[in-house]
């Protein structure tokens, strides 16, 4: 499993860090390509990130396209919106126009909301791969909206699903496999002691099949780092 880890020691210095590696990527991406598409991760590790990006002044945020990675189903406005919080700690301080954001729609019917989603990626995208995807961990070993055990996780052909995730009773929209693993780059953002434990088991490099969501994508995409801070760390060799 070729990856990098990074660690910073508190969770302010690694939403520092990752302000630097995404703002890197923003100009690698606009000189090579006139453009930048991130992924943006849910939940609440990348808040800070978020913050930090709306006044780094190296990040080319005019030049990129902010898709999303899932969401919940659930309205924009739902305090449990990953583009409500996005829109809160980074679109409005940027005061950034609507047509550089596609959001997951969930306040739609899953299924119909995946497939708008699809032609949404079809239409900004097309066939070109995603230039950065952040990612979470969580501590059952779930990245974006892949859950161990759900249907998603079978996906090989479209980029984005509706996903029942019987662990919370509820259904999420998530990029697949196919989708996260093509993109030129991830990095997986992890903080605190609560996933040390799952950090250390999904970056474990014995051979054999992959536990967890997080650790196939890990051993099925080429470039990608782990930014943790060092109570994540604290379990790993
Ligand atoms: C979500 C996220 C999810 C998240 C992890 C970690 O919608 O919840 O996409 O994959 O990244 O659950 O969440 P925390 O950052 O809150 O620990």
């Amino acid at each position: 499993m070729r990856h990098e880890v990074r660690v910073a020691e508190l969770p302010e210095e690694l939403a520092a860090e990752a302000t630097e590696l995404v703002a890197e990527a923003s100009c690698r991406a606009v000189t090579d390509r006139g453009r930048f598409s991130l992924v943006l991760a849910g939940g609440s590790t990348p808040r800070r990130l978020y913050g930090a990006l709306a006044v780094e002044p190296r990040f080319r945020w005019r030049e990129t396209l902010f898709l999303f990675g899932d969401e919940r189903c659930v309205p924009p406005e739902h305090p449990r919106s990953n583009y409500g919080m996005v829109r809160q700690s980074l679109f409005e301080p940027l005061g950034l126009p609507d047509r550089q954001v596609r959001r997951m729609e969930g306040e739609l019917d899953p299924g119909e909301a995946a497939e708008r989603y699809q032609r949404a990626l079809q239409n900004t995208v097309g066939d070109d791969p995603f230039d950065l995807v952040l990612l979470g961990l969580g501590a059952d070993g779930h990245t974006a909206s892949l859950f161990p055990g759900t249907t998603a996780l079978d996906e090989t052909r479209r980029r984005v699903v509706a996903n029942h995730v019987p662990q919370l009773h509820e259904w999420r929209l998530t990029l697949t496999l196919p989708a996260l693993t093509s993109a030129r780059e991830i990095l997986f953002l992890v903080s605190g002691a609560d996933k040390a434990e799952i950090l250390a088991e999904v970056l474990d490099n014995r051979p054999g099949e992959s536990t967890y969501p997080a650790q196939r994508v890990l051993r099925e995409s080429s470039r990608r780092t782990v930014l943790c801070d060092r109570a994540a760390a604290a379990k790993l060799p």
